[in-house]
């Protein structure tokens, strides 16, 4: 399979608008030796397949677009190669590019869980919105551990499980978690056998989502902070890593140590990077930390073959 990461980047994006911290300013300045990077989305199309699924439909979807060809294959007056679009949480980063999408001459084909559809139907209304556009074609995702096919995407495989991370701030469940607030996909290419592991908001790595992710030929997981206390060491906000449903990678637990227990052929990529993650400076000690342990960096335009 085709894995292209269209954004890299965690809500807010990379540098974001408002944000003076050393990497937002350093990348703004050409201080330090570091990628731009949108917010996360990425899109995957079988082994030799033009259509294919959109993970996510961020508010940079049309930059994330027209930097992208192979989405726009023009086989009529108006055409994509987004098949179908795939939502890993009702998260603002994840959801608001639904509305860029509104100008298809037919209803958008969407897979979401039921908790998430909710979301966007009440707390952030979306789908109501959209219905007065293309309107979407909703699809169910099931999270019983069962494997799906999505038509107009022959050879992809799917199956997604719950995770512990955090519905979005205007869901009713923010504090108390529902199953299915945010999951995590496993995608099998049916001809090679070849599979990867996407969870770009991962909590908690339980034993169901270890197994999926040590069956995994690559994982793209949660590299949103380096540090639990990130934030609240920078003064920008009170609340922990954790608090809002991201595993750090550093530190006792952390997803450094749970992909150091991965097999040693998986591939293992972070994907999901908030602004304040020195990962970003391609200089930095946390980055060189990474490289020992194998662990690659997702970047904005990345293709990844598995
Ligand atoms: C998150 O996953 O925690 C988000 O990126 C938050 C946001 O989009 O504001
Ligand atoms: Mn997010
Ligand atoms: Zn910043």
């Amino acid at each position: 399979m085709r894995i292209t990461i269209l954004g890299s980047a965690a809500g807010g994006g990379f540098p974001q608008w408002n944000c003076n911290c050393r990497l937002c300013d350093g990348v703004r300045l050409g201080r330090i030796r570091a990628q731009r990077r949108t917010q996360s989305s990425i899109f995957i199309a079988p082994e030799g397949g033009v259509d294919g699924v959109l993970f996510n439909a961020s508010p940079d979807i049309l930059e994330q677009i027209r930097s992208q060809p192979a989405l726009q294959p023009a086989r009529a007056i108006r055409d994509t190669a987004i098949a179908a679009v795939v939502l890993m949480d009702g998260q603002i980063d994840h959801a608001t590019g639904l509305f860029m999408l509104r100008e298809r001459g037919s209803p958008l084909p969407l897979w979401c869980t039921d908790p998430v559809e909710e979301d966007l139907r009440q707390g952030n209304p979306i789908l109501r919105v959209l219905g007065h556009y293309c309107g979407v074609d909703r699809h169910r995702i099931a999270i019983d551990g069962g494997t799906f096919e999505i038509p107009g995407v022959a050879g992809l495989g799917f199956r997604a499980m719950p995770l512990s991370s955090k519905a979005a701030p205007y869901s009713p469940h923010r504090e108390q978690s529902v199953p299915g607030d945010n999951i995590g996909m496993l995608i099998t290419d049916r001809r090679t056998g070849r599979s990867a592991f996407y969870a770009p908001g991962l909590g908690e790595i339980t034993p169901p989502v270890f197994d999926a992710m040590a069956g995994a030929d690559a994982v793209l997981v949660d590299g949103t902070f380096w540090t639990d206390d990130e934030m609240i060491r920078l003064g920008l906000s009170q609340k922990t890593a954790r608090d809002i449903g991201h595993l750090a990678q550093s530190g006792p637990g952390g997803m450094i140590e749970w992909l150091d227990r991965l097999p040693a052929r998986t591939r293992r990529l972070l994907i999901h990077i908030n602004n304040t993650n020195p990962i970003l400076d391609e200089d930095s000690d946390e980055r060189a930390v990474l490289r020992q342990h194998r662990i690659d960096v997702c970047e904005d335009g990345m293709l990844i073959q598995i």
